[in-house]
């Protein structure tokens, strides 16, 4: 009983992209465990648009918005890539409103879907997320992508410069996965600005 509680409360408060391996032989971007939820897109990836607003974006908190580009291997902007993203809120955890299903029983309801437009560009609002509530993790934006014909993959999280527990241990660890995902914001008032190219297929396994 008591290791069930356990687990619980850990993927209450945790997630992890790379624990356990679900894709087949043969995929590109190695382990990834949940990055198939981008197939959760409550708007079909036709219709998706190249920005998105985060369910809490009309909260109280501080208000964040990311833009940047994607970028092919071979350096011209990459068009109709999906780019899934999910977050913790304020107090570090995955809030969950309850009727969640599939992934969202895990990621929660703060998360969203774009796809980028015909020069790559790509964008989001939403509020700064929180550490969690017990360790000393930095606060992150878990981010997947998909190109048209490829299988989808983690990239590195978004991540905050300035957070106090990103450390020089913690910088080390960082894979550059599809390039730095560490933001630099800059406040400009009513809200936080950061840019973040991404470059696909930088440091991910089997890529072709
Ligand atoms: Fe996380």
């Amino acid at each position: 009983m008591k290791y069930f509680l356990l687990l619980g409360f850990l993927s209450a408060f945790s997630c992890n992209s790379r624990s356990q391996n679900n894709n087949p032989a043969g995929k590109i971007g190695g382990p990834c465990e949940g990055c198939e939820a981008i197939y959760e897109s409550p708007v079909p990836f036709e219709k998706l648009n190249n920005m998105c607003w985060l369910p809490d974006w009309n909260d109280k908190g501080p208000r964040l918005a990311v833009n940047g580009i994607v970028y092919n291997a071979d350096g011209t902007p990459a068009a109709g890539v999906i780019i899934y993203i999910y977050h913790t809120d304020q107090s570090g955890v995955y809030p969950k409103k309850g009727d969640e299903k599939g992934w969202g029983k895990r990621h929660g309801y703060l998360r969203g879907w774009m796809k980028t437009n015909e020069k790559g560009e790509y964008k989001f609002f939403t509020l700064k997320p929180g550490s969690y509530p017990q360790g000393r993790n930095p606060a992150h934006i878990h981010v997947t992508v998909k190109e048209p014909d490829k299988n989808e993959y983690w990239i590195d999280e978004y991540l905050f410069d300035d957070d106090r527990y990103l450390t020089d241990d913690e910088r080390k660890k960082i894979q550059n996965r599809g390039g730095d995902g560490i933001l630099k914001t800059k406040d400009v008032g009513p809200l936080l600005k950061a840019e973040r190219h991404i470059y696909l297929g930088k440091n991910i396994p089997d890529y072709l």
